[in-house]
């Protein structure tokens, strides 16, 4: 499958498909930290490039809910924000997986289909994460572990902690992949209807 990894520069989603044997890319305005496939660019430039699959992580820093008491003298970066998440969905591509904390993105838009927790995949950690989805399933825990702890408070203050704070969780990512990466094609493309136009 042809994989759009929207909005990630941790390569982790991309490098679990890429195990997988899928052609997966991430893309977004920050270089990879870890080599491989992946467009530095907006990614509204390329959401037509023929994807079958697309893992977003849109940046919530005027959407989570964390956020609310500055909601009220930040309307026009939330209606921006609240745009592209939009935009995301009406990509023409068959599957996707829009993921975000808890955000206004589920009263504005609509309800998300899912909210997982580090700690269903392997992390001993406490941070719901909402899955917005279409044509996917659920994501099904893979390992769940005892540790319940809260990691963003031990994280100092500095430029880079919301990019510590933003990775995607290793345990998630590998579930992704497993899970949605070994679907069969949607049903226009699949092996029968190659072989009829053969025939
Ligand atoms: C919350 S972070 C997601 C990080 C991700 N979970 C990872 O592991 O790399 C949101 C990312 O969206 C990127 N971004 C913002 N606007 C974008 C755009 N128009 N096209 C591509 N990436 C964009 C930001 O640079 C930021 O790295």
């Amino acid at each position: 499958m042809r994989v759009l990894v929207a909005c990630e520069y941790s390569g982790r989603v991309r490098d679990a498909f890429c195990a997988h044997g899928h052609d997966a890319w991430s893309c977004d305005l920050l270089p990879t930290e870890v080599p491989g496939p992946h467009w530095m660019a907006h990614v509204e430039h390329i959401l037509d490039l023929g994807w079958d699959l697309m893992v977003a992580h849109p940046p919530c820093t005027h959407l989570a809910v964390s956020g609310s008491r500055h909601f009220h003298r930040k309307q026009r970066e939330q209606a921006e924000a609240l745009a592209f998440v939009r935009l995301l969905m009406a990509a023409p591509i068959q599957r996707w997986c829009i993921e975000n904390p808890v955000s206004v993105i589920s009263s504005a838009i609509r309800p998300p289909d899912q909210i997982i927790q580090p700690w269903q995949y392997g992390h001993g950690e406490v941070k719901a994460t909402c899955l917005w989805l279409k044509n996917l399933p659920k994501l099904t825990p893979t390992h769940c572990v005892q540790g319940r702890e809260q990691r963003v408070h031990r994280m100092p203050p500095g430029p880079d902690r919301w990019k510590e704070r933003s990775r995607t969780y290793q345990g998630v990512a590998a579930a992704m992949a497993q899970q949605w990466g070994a679907r069969p094609l949607p049903a226009p493309m699949q092996q029968l209807d190659l072989l009829q136009i053969a025939c």
